[in-house]
């Protein structure tokens, strides 16, 4: 999830540029950079870590004829967050900016090195400068080396390129990552990753379709379609609010979190899913020999995450796996041995519980694993290993993207060392790997299904208290939306074991008690079914999640039939966010930034 701008024309385009950065900065910012051609010329800054930094390098150069421009925030999928692997990325005569993943990059890089190119990062986006300039010793104008590169990737992108063989020019191509051209009456022409950085520069812009390609000049904007057909740009208005610009138009921030899980999974899953095996080029296979337990420790929903990858790891993996709660592991004096693998689990790599227990792990000599979003933390820096989930920034308190790409990571982990340890047939592991292609569909909010959560939520408003039930994996899974639901409405809701309610909690069972019950269809639904007859039986109100109508329920949302249980995980998942943010919203609470609660616990 990074952030790109373009600007083509004759006011200073650093600024430009650097200002049109600060707005995307929401996007990612763990390095950035800009290159601008003028007179022939290529002037190329980029820093690490905030934005600031680039401000820093630029101060002293200024633009003041006309230039094409462009710049990137980065958010690290391939490659620490260095200068050589910041954007914009250079070959001989060109510098280009993406945002997404290139899927086949590295038999592209093959190549390249083959053909006696040197590279200078570890990103996938240097290879597309590389092949461009390729493409430029063939091709009988630079437009046909362009689209001839873009024709050779796949994967998700949106690309900004500037090269001196076209001076007066910005080639351009989307294809799974956001990005617009804006234009004004001045002859300008503005790029961004979403709209906030055209605010106050433009009148009216085109929001590029997955498949556009093509390149602006001064006066014009030449766009083909996927099928190489020339089209007309569509222009529409753009909003002049900027803080609802960045939410998308979305209420807050967790609400748009939610809606782009959809995205953000298809990016934690691309590259790493091949028809038979999961594919993680940031582990040594050698890391899991001599290992004979996993051990998960997190805080908050990152626990929640690695209980739920509990279930999978001793079920696929065949691997015992045990749970720690970062805090309590701290001080017990825990027994470690060096046949277990520590893995910590972290959105911000820098909750203080977590980063020291995995210290702990370091100091009695343990394999280390951090399973995070942030390149460049703490944990990251100091675990042996890592896997990022590349959901991008999370903005809202309360952690929706986050948690699931986590479990998405730990669904794909788990079936990484089944065959490794041959615990899973190669037909089983195709047919898991067939399903984890699906989580994209299975986690689209429908409006249907999120109109009939903002009716419901109404009846949700008191009481006293919530229960969250579930069995096996949807266990962590109802302690993950109760959690939602206290952290944002602040009334009272626990998670439960369906099978454990009838050794106390069911005295608690009368009208105000909800009981929000997770019926998966393919786990244990009698046996769920049966938990939820007790409650109702002793007058609780139950408002049913499944995919089949529940007669004993007073409320019901249903999910789609589906083929497995991880499947209704991920529905029922997006079924428990909305409930909680629907609440809170009725309730007027801040929904992004809950009373009480930071982003990041870097305290104890
Ligand atoms: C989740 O909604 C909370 N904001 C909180 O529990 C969070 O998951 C916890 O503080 C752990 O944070 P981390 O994933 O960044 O380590």
């Amino acid at each position: 999830m990074c952030g790109i701008v373009g600007y083509l024309g004759k006011k200073n385009t650093k600024e430009i540029l650097l200002n049109g950065l600060k707005e995307l900065e929401y996007r990612g910012y763990d390095s950035a950079g800009i290159a601008v051609l003028e007179n022939g010329n290529f002037s190329n800054f980029k820093a690490v870590g905030k934005l600031v930094n680039l401000e820093e390098k630029t101060k002293n150069y200024s633009t003041d004829g006309f230039s094409a421009g462009i710049g990137h925030t980065r958010w690290a999928t391939h490659g620490k967050p260095t200068e050589l692997n910041a954007h914009p990325h250079v070959g001989q005569s060109s510098y280009v900016v993406h945002n997404g993943i290139i899927e086949n990059y590295a038999k592209l890089k093959k190549e390249l090195i083959n053909d006696g190119i040197k590279f200078l990062s570890q990103t996938d986006t240097e290879v597309i400068v590389h092949q461009f300039e390729k493409n430029l010793n063939s091709a009988s104008n630079t437009f046909e080396a362009f689209s001839k590169t873009i024709s050779e990737l796949d994967g998700a992108y949106a690309i900004l390129l500037v090269t001196k063989s076209q001076p007066d020019t910005i080639f351009f191509a989307k294809h799974g990552s956001p990005m617009l051209v804006g234009t004004n009456n001045e002859s300008e022409q503005y790029f961004a990753s979403s709209d906030t950085p055209l605010i106050g520069h433009c009148n009216e812009v085109n929001y590029f379709e997955d498949g556009d390609y093509g390149y602006v000049s001064s006066n014009n904007i030449t766009i083909f379609d996927k099928d190489k057909n020339k089209k007309e740009p569509i222009f529409s208005k753009l909003s002049q609010n900027k803080l609802s610009a960045q939410k998308d138009g979305f209420r807050f921030f967790m609400e748009k979190e939610i809606y782009e899980q959809s995205d953000v999974i298809s990016d934690t899953l691309m590259g790493r899913l091949d028809d038979d095996e999961i594919i993680f080029n940031e582990l040594d296979k050698k890391i899991f020999d001599d290992i004979n337990e996993i051990k998960l420790c997190a805080c908050g929903t990152s626990y929640h995450s690695a209980m739920s990858a509990s279930y999978l790891f001793e079920r696929y993996s065949k691997i015992r796996t045990s749970l720690e709660i970062a805090s309590e592991f701290r001080y017990r004096n825990p027994i470690m041995s060096k046949d277990t693998l520590f893995v910590v689990i972290s959105q911000s790599g820098e909750t203080a519980d977590t980063l020291e227990t995995l210290k702990m792990a370091k100091q009695a000599g343990l394999k280390t694993l951090v399973i995070c979003n942030v390149d460049n933390s703490s944990m990251v820096r100091l675990a042996d290993y890592c896997i990022l989930t590349r959901a991008g920034i999370e903005k809202g308190v309360a952690s929706t993207k986050a948690f699931a790409t986590q479990v998405t990571i730990f669904w794909m982990l788990s079936l990484y060392i089944a065959k490794l340890k041959n615990s899973l047939s190669v037909d089983e592991i195709s047919k898991q790997i067939s399903l984890l292609r699906e989580i994209p569909t299975h986690v689209k909010v429908t409006d249907d299904m999120h109109e009939r959560i903002k009716r419901l939520s109404k009846r949700y408003l008191h009481g006293h208290g919530f229960f969250f039930i579930g069995r096996d994996i949807f266990y962590p899974l109802a302690l993950e939306g109760a959690l939602k639901l206290k952290e944002i409405s602040y009334l009272h809701a626990e998670g439960y074991p369906s099978g454990e309610m009838k050794h106390g909690p069911i005295a608690l069972a009368d009208p105000e008690l909800f009981t929000i019950a997770l019926l998966p269809q393919n786990l244990l639904y009698e046996k769920s079914k049966n938990n939820v007859e007790e409650l109702s039986a002793r007058d609780s109100t139950i408002c049913a999640i499944s995919s089949k109508e529940f007669d004993k329920a007073d409320d019901f949302i249903q999910i789609s039939e589906c083929k497995d249980y991880m499947l209704e995980f991920f529905e029922m998942m997006i079924v428990v966010q909305l409930l909680s943010l629907e609440i809170s919203a009725r309730l007027g609470n801040d929904v992004d930034m809950p009373r009480n609660l930071a982003k990041s616990v870097t305290v104890e």
